[in-house]
C-alpha cells in the first residue's frame, strides 16, 4: 500500500481536484483505492457524492475516528468508510474506491486535540492506515490549506507528498513551503514517519502557446525552487470544476477526453517517480527567452 498526500499551504489551487481525480483514476486503472478527506471543508466527500449531515452521520466522520483513537479507543474503520466503487463499476477491469469522509465540527475538534497533544500525536492517521495495508493499493489524502495540526498529520501519514501550484506567485510560495516542511517530518515524529517529496502539479494552466510572462516565470520558478514539476500540467478546464456538482470526478465523467487523458498521464508520471530515485526523475524543460504572447 502506498500513501500519497496532496498538500500545499495555499488555498484554492486544486488539492481536492487533484486528490479525487488521481484516486478515482487509480481505481479506474484497477487499483484498490481509499481517499481520505482530512480537510474540515469536506470537499473531497462532495466531489465523490458524499455529504455527512445530521447527527446520525457524524459518527461516520473521520473526525470522530481520529478523536477516538487519540483518546485510546479503537474503532473499526470499515464501519465508517463509504464504498464508492459504484463510481468506477461501469469501467472494465476497474478496482475499488472507498472514502473516509469528514465533517467540519468533528474534524475541528480532532484538529484541536492533535494540537493540544503536540507533534508526537501526528502519526495517529498513519498508524490507523497501516492497519489497512492488505486492503488497499493506494491511499490518497486531501489536506486543508494553511499550516495546521491536520496538515502535519497528513504529511506524517504519507509515504509520498505531492504539491499543487497554479500559475500565480503566492501558489509557488505555498508549494515551496510545503516541500520544506516534508523534510522535518522524520525528526518531529522521532523517526516513525518519513514521507518522500514526489513533485508538483501545475494546475489550471493554459496551453503553452498562450503562456504569458507570469506563467513562464512560475514554470521556471518551480524548477528553481526544486519543486520537481511533473511533465504533464493540468489545464484549466470547466469539466474539472463542474464535476464537483455531480459528485463524480472528471477523470471518470470524461475518461476519454482531456480531463481523463491529463490525469492519466500525470498518474503514469507519479507511478514512475515512485519507482525511481530522484536523480532519475524526468522534469519539464526550462523555458528560455520571451514568453509567448508577451
Ligand atoms: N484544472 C482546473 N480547471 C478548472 N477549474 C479547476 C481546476 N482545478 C481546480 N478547479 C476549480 O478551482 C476551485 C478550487 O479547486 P480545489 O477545491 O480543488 O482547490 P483546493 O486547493 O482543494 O482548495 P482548498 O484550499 O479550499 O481546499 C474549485 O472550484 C475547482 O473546481
Ligand atoms: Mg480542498
Amino acid at each position: 500500500m502506498k500513501v500519497i498526500a496532496v498538500a500545499t499551504q495555499k488555498g484554492g489551487v486544486g488539492k481536492t481536484s487533484t486528490t479525487v481525480n488521481l484516486g478515482a483514476g487509480l481505481a479506474l486503472g484497477g487499483a484498490r483505492v481509499l481517499i481520505v478527506d482530512l480537510d474540515p471543508q469536506a470537499q473531497a466527500g462532495t466531489a465523490l457524492g458524499v455529504n455527512l449531515a445530521g447527527e446520525d452521520q457524524l459518527s461516520r466522520s473521520l473526525g470522530w475516528v481520529l478523536q477516538a483513537r487519540l483518546q485510546g479507543m479503537r474503532m473499526d474503520v470499515a464501519t465508517v468508510w463509504f464504498d464508492r466503487s459504484e463510481l468506477v463499476a461501469e469501467f472494465e477491469d476497474a478496482g475499488t474506491l472507498h472514502l473516509l469522509a469528514c465533517e467540519e465540527s468533528t474534524m475541528t475538534a480532532a484538529q484541536d486535540l492533535i494540537h493540544k497533544k503536540g507533534y508526537q500525536s501526528t502519526p495517529v492517521l498513519r498508524r490507523m492506515l497501516m492497519e489497512l495495508e492488505d486492503q488497499f493499493d493506494f491511499v490518497v489524502i486531501d489536506t486543508p490549506p494553511a499550516v495546521s495540526s491536520l496538515s502535519a498529520t497528513a504529511l506524517a501519514a504519507a509515504d509520498y507528498v505531492i504539491t499543487v501550484c497554479v500559475p500565480e506567485y503566492p501558489a509557488l510560495k505555498g508549494a515551496a513551503a510545503t516541500r520544506g516542511t516534508v523534510a522535518y517530518v522524520k525528526d518531529r515524529t522521532g523517526g516513525e514517519c518519513d514521507p518522500q517529496y514526489l513533485g508538483a502539479v501545475l494546475n489550471r494552466s493554459n496551453p503553452p502557446s498562450r503562456w504569458k510572462a507570469q506563467e513562464v516565470n512560475i514554470r521556471n520558478g518551480m524548477l528553481d525552487a526544486n519543486l520537481a514539476p511533473f511533465e504533464t500540467d493540468v489545464r484549466s478546464d470547466n469539466r474539472i470544476s463542474d464535476s464537483f456538482a455531480y459528485g463524480v470526478p472528471s477523470v471518470l465523467r470524461f475518461a476519454s477526453h482531456p480531463p481523463g487523458k491529463m490525469y492519466g498521464e500525470l498518474m503514469g508520471q507519479i507511478l514512475t517517480r515512485m519507482s525511481q530515485p530522484e536523480e532519475k526523475w524526468e522534469l519539464p524543460e526550462r523555458i528560455e527567452g520571451e514568453a509567448a504572447g508577451v
